[in-house]
Parts: structure tokens; C-alpha cells; sequence
């Protein structure tokens, strides 16, 4: 099957691109039905550009294209119809001018600094601002197992941070109010997806879940089965 990725790999220009291998396997499974659309897309961390090209090119000319980095350098490696921004995203008020300027997104991508910090913070400001159905991609998400970007076994991270956010997806579910009080990220994240070294999210704003049951043709929907309080759960 042909992967426009791979393809990419083997006609880049004098801009350096490095990606882990498998990403390249991952891209079109989470974003391909984003192709050709007029979406929003942010990219944290430019280094040499070497994405830019391959995104425009996967995206196509409908595309609201937005490179971030902290180094301004990085400023001069923007192309026709991209727009690059200069700042830090552990800043909340340069994020806060990225969404003034270029949100709400479909689409982020943070391939930055890769500090857990850095990860924390971009995310924690950026997400509420994806569009329904958008998607927060976190790259190299193995160096929260690294020393060297404040990671490490146990220690706080990005990939702590994403296992502390599927508690707070579910925090519809439980009666321990003192210790597990509920979270208002349970009614935005629709979706973690954990492939070795990314993370996808995907914010989906929803109501408390439904169950539904049917017998006979009859549809019943009930969400006080699904109210945990004080009850056991009827699965
Ligand atoms: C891995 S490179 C990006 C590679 C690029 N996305 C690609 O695929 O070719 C990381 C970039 O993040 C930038 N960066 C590091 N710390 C940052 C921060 N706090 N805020 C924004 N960008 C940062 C670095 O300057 C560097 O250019």
C-alpha cells in the first residue's frame, strides 16, 4: 500500500528531517482523514524545517499551516503559505497568541523540546482549543523515561501526565469524592491513543455517558445506571 510518508523520505530536499521509522506507519492511521481539508494545523519545534515541506505536501493547499519554535533562526525557514512563529511553549502567554493568531486547530503537534514541563504546558493550554474531533499529538514521548529531558522511571512526565489524564476520562465513574473529585476533562477527552513514543488525544465535548439497552426493538437509554455514587456498577 502506498505510504506517502515513506515516499516523502526518499525525495526531501536540503532540509533534515529525522522521524522514528514506525511513525511513519502511525501518520496515516491518525491523520488520514484529515488530508485535503481546510484544517488548522500546529507544529511545535522546527529545528531545519525538514517537516514543513512533508506536512504541506500531505495536507494539500487548504491548509492553515503554523510552525512554533523557540529559536529565532527558525524564522527564516518559512515557506509560501506557512507561517512560522517565534516563542516558548512552556510560555502560557506565547500560547495564548498562538490561538489568538491561528486557532482554534485541528491538529497539534508537538515535536518541541520534549521536557516534560514543556509537554505539560503546551498541552494543558492548547488542548481546550482544538476544535471538536481535533487531535494533540505528542512525539518522542520516550523521553519521559530519559534523565536528560527531566524524565525517568516513576518520576513525573508527559507519559505520567497522559496516565493521570485517563483517571480524569473517567472521573464520571466513582463515588470517592475526598480523594477522586470529578474532573472537567472527563467531558472533553474522547480518545487516548498510546503507539510506542506518541500519544494522540482527541478532545470530543461530550455530556455524562449513556448506557443503552434493547430488548424487543426498544431502545432505552439511562445514564442513572451509569451515576457510580453509592452503587456498584451493573457490568
Ligand atoms: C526535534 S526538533 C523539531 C523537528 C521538526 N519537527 C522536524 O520534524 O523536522 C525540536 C525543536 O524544538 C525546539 N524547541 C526546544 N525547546 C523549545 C521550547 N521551549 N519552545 C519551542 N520550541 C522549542 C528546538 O529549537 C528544535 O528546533
Amino acid at each position: 500500500m502506498p505510504n506517502y510518508f515513506r515516499d516523502y523520505m526518499t525525495r526531501t530536499g536540503d532540509r533534515m528531517i529525522l522521524k522514528m521509522d514506525h511513525y511513519l506507519d502511525i501518520y496515516p492511521r491518525l491523520l488520514g482523514h484529515l488530508q485535503h481539508r481546510d484544517l488548522r494545523f500546529l507544529e511545535i519545534g522546527i529545528y531545519k524545517g525538514g517537516s514543513m515541506p512533508m506536512w504541506q505536501g500531505y495536507f494539500g493547499p487548504g491548509a492553515h499551516l503554523v510552525f512554533a519554535d523557540i529559536d529565532p533562526a527558525c524564522r527564516d525557514l518559512a515557506l509560501p503559505g506557512t507561517h512560522v512563529e517565534i516563542g516558548d511553549q512552556a510560555d502560557p502567554a506565547f500560547l495564548r497568541d498562538l490561538v489568538a493568531g491561528h486557532g482554534p486547530f485541528d491538529l497539534i503537534l508537538d515535536d518541541g523540546g520534549h521536557k516534560t514541563d514543556q509537554q505539560i504546558t503546551s498541552f494543558r493550554h492548547l488542548f481546550p482549543h482544538l476544535r471538536p474531533g481535533g487531535i494533540y499529538v505528542v512525539e518522542d514521548t520516550h523521553t519521559s523515561y530519559w534523565p536528560g529531558f527531566d524524565g525517568g522511571y516513576g518520576k513525573r512526565s508527559f507519559i505520567g501526565y497522559t496516565k493521570w489524564l485517563i483517571d480524569r476520562m473517567h472521573s464520571w465513574y466513582t463515588d470517592e469524592d475526598e480523594i477522586f473529585p470529578f474532573h472537567p476533562l472527563a467531558r472533553e477527552i474522547g480518545e487516548i491513543r498510546f503507539f510506542d513514543s506518541i500519544v494522540a488525544i482527541t478532545r470530543e465535548p461530550h455530556g455524562m455517558p449513556t448506557a443503552l439497552s434493547s430488548r424487543n426493538g426498544q431502545v432505552k437509554r439511562s445514564q442513572a445506571m451509569m451515576r457510580a455514587r453509592n452503587r456498584r456498577s451493573i457490568f
